[in-house]
């Protein structure tokens, strides 16, 4: 498909306390374009000779309660055949220690590779699913799909939270948070894999007054 080169002004170049951006904008080819992505390794399988991780980018959440989350997945994968079969994944986030066995999951085939061997992972059982967990992992997500979209290049897995798995040494012991950032989470933008950057601010800061004596 051809991309357009169609320009239109915005009504004000510099909109006043933005970045710079806000000026001339070129029509884009329609494509996968919202980023950046949690790149997550998604274990599974039910019986270690069969388990497997593949890297997945198009995921995210579908619901707060009842917890719901999906991951696409190209029909071709081997893993597809298998989360199809046993209807159970994991989702493992990963982190910038993680970045060289996120990259490589996600370029070799569990048809050629035993990917927990070759990359020195470790399966540990799930508390739920017959997926195995990836222990280096910092969080764990167990999945039961409820249903099967197929969309086109991919068929997207819309599945229950069943479980979650988070590192104990990442919880802050007096507010019971879990602390993600303290395990330098693993960033994916465009082809490229990049770290978390500088804390701007928490939830709703924005309107938040500030106390008094504050600056
Ligand atoms: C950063 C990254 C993100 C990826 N995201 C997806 C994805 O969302 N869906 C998908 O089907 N494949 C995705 N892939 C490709 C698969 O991970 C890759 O084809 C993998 O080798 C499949 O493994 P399998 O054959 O063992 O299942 C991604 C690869 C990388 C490197």
């Amino acid at each position: 498909m051809k991309t357009a080169n169609v320009e239109r002004k915005a009504s004000s170049p510099a909109l006043p306390g933005h970045s710079g951006l806000g000026g001339t904008k070129q029509a884009f080819k329609p494509g996968t374009m919202i980023y950046p992505l949690p790149a997550v390794m998604v274990s599974c399988g039910d019986a270690p000779e069969n388990y497997n991780i593949i890297t997945i980018a198009w995921t995210g959440t579908l619901c707060s309660d009842p917890p719901m989350c999906y991951i696409s997945v190209r029909p071709e994968r081997h893993s597809h055949a298998l989360i199809q079969r046993t209807g159970e994944f994991v989702i493992n986030l990963t982190t910038e220690a993680l970045a060289r066995q996120t990259d490589w999951c996600g370029v070799r085939s569990g048809r050629d590779y035993n990917k927990f061997r070759e990359m020195g992972l470790h399966p540990e059982p799930a508390q739920i699913v017959k997926a195995p967990l990836i222990a280096e992992s910092p969080l764990n997500i167990e999945c039961r799909v409820f249903d099967i979209k197929h969309l086109g290049s991919h068929d997207m897995f819309m599945a229950e939270v069943v479980a979650v798995n988070a590192e104990e040494s990442l919880i802050d012991k007096s507010t019971g948070q879990f602390q993600l950032n303290h395990a330098s989470p693993l960033a994916y933008s465009h082809g490229k894999y990049y770290g978390l950057g500088e804390k701007l601010g928490g939830f709703g800061f924005s309107v938040k007054k500030k106390r008094k004596g504050n600056k």
